[in-house]
């Protein structure tokens, strides 16, 4: 009977205790690269729980005021804004109203954290009566008319101190109408974070009930990415990236994790990846049953991210997952 031969290399060596093992490790999480989605909805003292993302809340103003100040003693990268109007329309004009809710919002924030990076999503679904990125017309999403639309509501948020618009719509020619919209009115220095990639996804399910944008007929796949398609997203960062966008999205996270991977090759402006509310409420949902370990698998998932080539991360465990990378 023969033995194996020892092995020359061991990669275990590096394994063998925290401190070795902290001083190869490749990839660093840190609370500066996590960005909190806030759901925001008029009135005052509002914070009602979203039954299908425990621990998340539509909050009024001065509460999301209270969820900045805990996030800014974090150290958080930032915040992304969505609104919820009191009124909704066919057009979505809350969305650009001066004193539409996300502005207000905007504004008080701005007030209170001159220090805070202030992302706002920039579409009209949460704003229009039929739950649509854009206008209605013969049936279908009108296009060019939701630019218009999109540059005026970026306007807007600038105005109102946002210090990166997102469109997250999915119009073609969305980051080029926005630029030109905010060049157009004195604000060169706002920065336009595209939903580039963004998939016609089921994970956005629990999102619907917290922005409630769910469409009153059909589904968003006329204008979002078909799941199926890899060599598309290149497309659409390319065409982004050439409008002038500062940085790209990739949205949703897990499941997507190769286009990130690939994206990551050819991007060298920021990467974002949006963590959307169906991952959250997977994980919630396990954890409260026992069934995993949150802050283990959630540390986990962040890193992937990272390791899969995001610089930033947008996850609704932005402030927990800042907790956590504190204590340790
Ligand atoms: C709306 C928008 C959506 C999300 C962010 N912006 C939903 C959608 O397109 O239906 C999803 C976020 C999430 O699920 O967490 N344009
Ligand atoms: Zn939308």
């Amino acid at each position: 009977m023969s033995h194996p031969p020892i092995p020359i290399r061991r990669p275990r060596r590096l394994r063998i205790t925290p401190a070795i093992r902290n001083l190869v490790r490749e990839t660093q999480l840190d609370t500066h690269d996590l960005i909190q989605p806030l759901f925001i909805v008029p009135g005052k003292a509002i914070r009602k729980p979203i039954s299908s993302m425990p621990g998340i809340f539509q909050v009024s103003v001065d509460q999301a005021v209270l969820d900045v100040r805990r996030a800014m003693a974090l150290n958080l990268g930032g915040v992304i804004l969505f609104g919820i109007p009191a009124t909704k329309d066919e057009v979505g004009s809350d969305a650009w109203r001066e004193s539409g809710i996300i502005q207000q919002a905007i504004r008080t924030l701005r007030g209170e954290f001159p220090d805070l990076a202030i992302l706002a999503d920039t579409c009209l679904c949460e704003y229009t009566n039929h739950g649509h990125c854009g206008p209605v017309r013969h049936g279908g999403i009108a296009n060019d008319e939701t630019l218009e639309l999109l540059g005026r509501t970026a306007v807007a948020q600038a105005q109102a101190g946002a210090d990166v618009v997102a469109p997250s719509g999915m119009m073609d020619g969305m980051v080029a109408a926005i630029r030109d919209a905010l060049d157009g009115e004195g604000f060169s220095r706002v920065s336009i974070l595209s939903y580039a990639v963004k998939y016609a996804s089921a994970y956005y399910g629990p999102f619907r009930d917290a922005a409630e944008n769910t469409p009153t007929f059909g589904d968003r796949r006329s204008y979002q990415m078909d799941p199926a398609n890899r060599r598309e997203a290149m497309i659409e960062a390319q065409l982004d990236m050439d409008e002038g966008a500062d940085m790209i999205m990739v949205k949703p996270g897990l499941a997507y994790m190769d286009v990130l991977a690939s994206l990551r090759q050819v991007v060298d402006l920021p990467l974002a990846i949006y963590s959307v509310s169906g991952e959250y409420a997977m994980i919630k949902a396990a954890a409260e049953r026992g069934w995993i370990d949150e802050k283990r698998i959630v540390m986990e998932t962040l890193t992937g991210f990272k390791r899969a080539g995001a610089d930033i991360i947008i996850t609704y465990h932005a402030t927990q997952a800042a907790e956590w990378l504190m204590e340790k």
